[in-house]
This record gives C-alpha cells, structure tokens and sequence, in this order.
C-alpha cells in the first residue's frame, strides 16, 4: 500500500459511511476498518468528508475564440481544477473545414499532455463534415476514446455553426458507432434578428447581450434538437441548459424513456439575468446567457428530481481587457466565464446548506459524468477505480476571490462568494495535487482518458 486515509466519511451517489481507503499503484485497493500496513503513508481525515473528485465534463482550454484565446492554458485550467477538487477535465477540441478529428484531436493532445495536472479527455467539435469524410472517421475515433462529438447550433458568422440536416447526420452516425451528440442550442437566425435590432437603436450594454438571446432563443433549439433527436431515435446530450421551457422540453422527452442527457452549470444556478445590468455585467457574458428567476427556479427544481444530469462549468476564461471590448458593444464581448476552480466547492456548499445531499452532488459531478461519457475506471470511491479522491472539510469557510484562485484570468464572476466547507486536498491517482490552498501538482502527470463506447 502507498497511501492510506482513515476515519473519513466516505460519500458516494447512494451512501455515506466512516472507513479508510487503501491506495496502491494509483487505483483503491481496500476500503475497511482499521486498514494499516507499515510503511504506507497515513491521512487522517477524521471529521472530513471524502468525495470522489470531480470530472469537469466541458472546458474550453487555449481555445481560439471571440477574436483571442481563452486564458487559461492546459496547464493553468488543470491547475485550478485540481485545487477545487476536480480530478478529470474534458475538453472541447474543435474540428474545422478541412480537417479531420484524429488530426484534431492528436494535435490539442501534443498541447496537453506535457502540461495537464489532472486527467483528461476530450469531446470533439464537428463543425464541418468535409463532403461527408468526417462521419467515416467516427469509428476510428471512438476506437481512440473520443466517445461524444459537439455540435453547435449557433456561432454562425464563427464559422462553427452546424444546420440541422448535419446534426441529424451527426446523431445518427454517432449512434451508429457507439457515440454520443452534445449539442449547443440556441437559435441564431433569432439572435441575429435581435442583435441588428438593438444595435440599430443604441443599445449596446451588455443588458442586450441577454436580451438578444433571451429564454425562447434556447427553448425553440432546445425543443428542436429533443424533437430530431427523438425522431430518429439517438442519444442526445444537451450542454449548459439554462431556460426553464426548453428544460421542460427535454425532460418531458426523458421521462418518456428517449435517451437524452442534460447539463447544467453552476453560473445559471447562482445568478439570474440581473447581472448583466451590473456595471461589470460584461464579465457574465456568457453563451446561452444566464437566464431569469423562473429558469433557476426550474433548473433546481430539476437538480432535486434527478432530472438534471450533470453540473459542469463550460469554463472558458477571458482577461478584464478582452471582455471590455465589449463596454461600448455587447457583440464584441468574447463569450465565456471562469468556474472549474468554484464547481464542486460551489455546489457542495449548497449541499452544505442543505438544497441538496452530498450524493447528489457526487452523481451529478462525478458518478453520472464518468456514466454517462465512458470512463469505467472514474467516478466512485470504489475498490478497482482510481484513486481520484478529495478530502473535503464542511466546516472551512471559504470567500471566493481572483487572489486565491489558481487559474490564470485576472478577474471571476465568483468574487466575494462566500462558501460553508471547502476542499482541503485532491489526488488524481493518488498523487497528492492540492493541499491545503496550494497546488502541489506537477504538469504533465495527468493522463489522457481513453474512453469506451456505448455498443
Ligand atoms: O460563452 C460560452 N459558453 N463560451 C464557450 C463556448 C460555448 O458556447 O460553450
Ligand atoms: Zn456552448
Ligand atoms: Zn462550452
């Protein structure tokens, strides 16, 4: 044994129980009583609760967008994660015209792999079929671990967007070799309207950001996306759902037994549209933006009725003078917020407060992700499973501050949050890589996750 941390409360999806775990070559080996062999390192974690770490299902690392790159490197996003508790992160790589998503994908992972502090895998963006040459790569790329492909029903002039006879080429391929769809949706014909409208007449605060992407811009593709979906009977995975009818929508299609897949994240369970007419509204901006009362209201609704999935952040960082591009014209804003460092501190001091349990914020950031993604080896303090644990303390208080992050944007949407219990240390495979408000990680130990298919 390397490694042995006694006396914690182990929480998984369904129970929560007082044992020590025995950790050797990376993977749990025992969880018991009074577990002891010498010469292994001894935790004790009395008191504290042990988690499984947290698997970030959407970052956007050193991703080109908004006429920059997002601001935190492989590196820094990696680092940050693992000093909020998150063990994997999956990241979204994007194909463009002409090129194919090995090319891809083997390209971001010469990017990652001597930098990454935790695990990873990624998701890949389709946003081009290539005359069709795309689809005839899936098999191969599920056979390399790529289990779940993106598409995006917006970022039209980005050159991203797809229309909706390719998603559904898309869906069907993806069933057919075993993946999954995850899909943006908003619409971007209604977007463009009301962009043109506002800044015909003036208004350009980031207030019309909101505006011009208000609930029924998510609802109509959300509803369009579950009704294609449903017709030809594919999975379907929506990312970062945030308005109640659209929610609706796809929940209604779940109960009916279709195998569709929702995500949250936690800037749409905390803030409400109002902040975009904060002065530093721009800082939220963020797509599909943050929606009124009745949309958070739905979506904890849907949190507490297991309706909900999964929580992920979609962090994609920009600096303060990225984002003010954007004062005199919301269009200009590069969209995206930090909040891979804030997702499991930030839902499980809600936990702690007692809107939700400490196992439901277990399934929804790391058991249903590892599920629901493929990663057999992550997602449960389970004899066999990794050891990607964190040992959280409900007691520590915590105020969220850009200083005592660990990323590399200089400003959070999070600032002066105050949060009851904190993690206290994170280890991917048993290495310790958080302690105690330190990263003592090293980059480049995190590996790539190989996934497995659905077939
Ligand atoms: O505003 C966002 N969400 N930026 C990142 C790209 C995306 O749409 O997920
Ligand atoms: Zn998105
Ligand atoms: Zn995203």
């Amino acid at each position: 044994m390397d490694l042995i941390i006694k006396n914690g409360m182990i929480i998984t999806s369904s129970e929560a129980y007082v044992a020590d775990i025995a950790i050797k070559d990376g993977k749990i080996i025992a969880i018991g009583t009074d577990l002891e062999e010498k010469g292994a390192k001894v935790v004790d974690a009395k008191g504290k609760m042990i988690l499984p770490g947290a698997i970030d299902v959407h970052t956007h690392l050193a991703m080109p967008f908004g006429g920059t790159v997002s601001s935190d490197s492989y590196l820094s996003g990696t680092r940050a994660a693992a000093c909020g508790g998150v063990t994997t992160v999956f990241d979204y790589p994007m194909q463009r015209k002409g090129s194919g998503i090995l090319e891809t994908v083997k390209g971001r992972r010469e990017m990652a792999d001597t930098e990454v502090c935790v695990d990873y895998a990624f998701h890949c963006i389709i946003t081009d079929l290539n005359d069709g040459k795309i689809l005839d790569e899936f098999e191969e790329a599920v056979n390399y671990g790529i289990t779940s492909f993106k598409c995006f029903f917006v970022y039209k002039k980005e050159g991203m967007m797809v229309d909706d006879a390719t998603f559904t080429k898309i869906l069907l391929k993806a069933k057919e070799t075993g993946a999954i769809t995850n899909l943006h949706a908003e619409n971007p014909d209604l977007i463009d309207l009301n962009i043109e409208k506002f800044l015909k007449e003036g208004k350009t605060s980031a207030w019309y950001h909101y505006l011009s992407r208000p609930e029924y811009v998510e609802a109509e593709a959300d509803k369009r996306a579950v009704h294609i979906a449903k017709s030809v009977d594919a999975p379907l995975y929506i990312v970062h759902m945030a308005d109640k009818e659209g929610l609706e929508a796809a929940v209604e299609a779940k109960m009916d037994g279709h195998d569709i897949y929702i995500e949250t994240c936690p800037q749409y369970l905390e803030f409400t549209s109002e902040v975009y007419k904060r002065e530093d509204g721009r800082n939220f901006v963020c797509s599909p933006p943050i929606k009124g009362q009745e949309s958070q209201d739905a979506l904890w609704k849907a949190i507490n009725t297991g309706a909900i999935d999964t929580v992920a952040t979609d962090h994609c960082p920009f600096q303060s003078y990225e984002k003010d591009w954007g004062k005199d014209d919301f269009t200009k804003i590069p969209n995206g917020c930090a909040g891979v460092e804030n997702l499991y501190p930030y839902m499980l001091s809600k936990a702690n407060e007692g809107k939700l349990s400490f196992n439901r914020v277990v399934e929804l950031c790391s058991t249903n992700p590892a599920k629901i993604f493929g990663c057999a080896q992550k997602g449960s303090i389970t004899v066999g499973k990794d050891a990607d644990i964190v040992i959280y303390d409900p007691e520590k208080e915590f105020t969220i501050s850009v200083d005592n992050m660990h990323s590399d944007y200089d400003h959070t949407i999070w600032e002066g949050k105050k949060l009851k219990g904190y993690p206290v240390q994170t280890y991917v495979r048993g290495a310790l890589v958080y302690d105690n408000g330190d990263f003592v990680g090293t980059p480049g130990f995190g590996k790539f996750v190989k996934r497995v298919g659905r077939k």
